[in-house]
């Protein structure tokens, strides 16, 4: 198979995962006889830097184009900290997704056996824990309109809005997850207070009897954001809005011990996007010090997802238990042990994908 990707490493320590990330691709695609072509472009802050756009025309040409893109991490601390600041390198991912139409962003929260003794919850609640998040991407507060300040500046308004269609075609998209899992489907909201809320749960409510093999239920999101630390293996497949999935899915995230290992995929209208849920990680850049698993098992979810290679992806994920059980882990999971670089442990699975 011919396989055309985008490569957008990005800021901070996106360009030292992305590196081991992408010689892993290429292993696999030597071993299984498929042809890799990429292309590499900007996005973030360091397309501020070189054009002034955090997303340059560009990178959005290559990007429809490509059959999928693999994205590393963007941000620099040199914006955080300026509210004034006119053009973020956030802005250039927030018009990245919306652009390519990427509105069903896809984040797996799965426990490693050997990291168990990692997370900060007890090993008999995260044991065994497997659910899917499907965050919407495209809508809500992130996107609508108005948002702004008064001309005083006293008093600043977002609007979240969503149409039947944005809803309707995420919901189906969840219960096709919900379908190929455990078959149950948890709808996450706020209908006790919120408008676009009621919207979704009464859309939720007319399409679940086309999934008669699926069970769904309701929660509200504070009572989702609690069920999670407490009880996180009763969820299989879980659905929400924009702002409610970005804070659930950081919560979920430390269940597995590391923000370092969660991978995500985005899909929609017009390609595919694979990325870590993690930041830049400004601290380490450069260093060869960050865990480059998380942007490694993106790459597995884009053979599954983007191109329906499933025993290619599963050779990556095996190889990458194989490296957490032998040991060979960088400093956020080394737990005293000896700490690896992100090159060792990239080279470590590569060697073993080759092998
Ligand atoms: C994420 C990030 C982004 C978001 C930021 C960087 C704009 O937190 O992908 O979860 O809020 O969506
Ligand atoms: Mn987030």
């Amino acid at each position: 198979m011919q396989l055309k990707i985008a490569v957008l490493p990005g800021d901070g320590i996106g360009p030292e995962i992305m590196k081991q990330a992408l010689n892993i691709t290429s292993a696999v695609c030597e071993k299984f006889g498929h042809t890799l072509t990429y292309k590499e472009a900007i996005v973030g802050a360091c397309a501020i830097d070189a054009t002034g756009d955090p997303y340059p025309a560009e990178t959005h040409e290559l990007c429809m184009q490509s059959d999928a893109v693999l994205f590393g991490a963007i941000g620099d601390p040199k914006y955080d900290n300026d509210p004034n600041a006119k053009v973020r390198p956030e802005q250039g991912l927030l018009r990245m997704r919306k652009q390519l139409g990427l509105y069903g962003n896809i984040r797996p929260v799965m426990t490693f056996p050997s990291l168990v003794h990692k997370s900060p919850l007890r090993a008999d609640l995260v044991d065994g824990a497997d659910f899917v998040c499907i965050r919407e991407l495209t809508g809500g507060m992130y996107f609508g309109r108005p948002q702004g300040r008064s001309e005083d500046g006293n008093t600043a308004y977002d609007t979240c809005v969503y149409t039947r269609e944005e809803i309707e075609r995420v919901l189906h998209l969840a219960y096709k997850f919900a379908g190929q899992r455990r078959k149950k489907l948890t709808v996450v909201d706020k209908a006790n207070v919120i408008a676009t809320s009621r919207l979704w749960r009464q859309i939720a409510q007319e399409i679940a009897p086309q999934y008669p093999d699926i069970e769904t239920d309701f929660l509200f999101v504070d009572n989702a954001a609690m069920r999670i630390i407490q009880w996180p293996k009763s969820f299989d497949v879980m659905v929400t809005e924009n702002l409610f999935g970005d804070i659930l899915t950081d919560e979920a995230s430390v269940i597995t011990g590391s923000l370092g290992l969660l991978p995500s995929a985005s899909v929609g209208l017009h390609t595919s996007l694979f990325e870590p849920i993690h930041g830049s990680y400004p601290q380490a850049t450069g260093k060869n010090i960050a865990n480059p698993l998380a942007m490694i098992l993106s790459a597995a979810l884009m053979f599954e997802y983007g191109f329906n290679l499933m025993e290619e992806g599963a050779l990556i994920r095996k190889a990458v238990n194989a490296s957490l059980e032998t040991g060979v882990v960088t400093e956020d999971i080394a737990d005293g042990g000896k700490a690896y670089s992100t090159s060792d442990v990239g080279e470590w699975i590569e060697r073993f994908v080759r092998g």
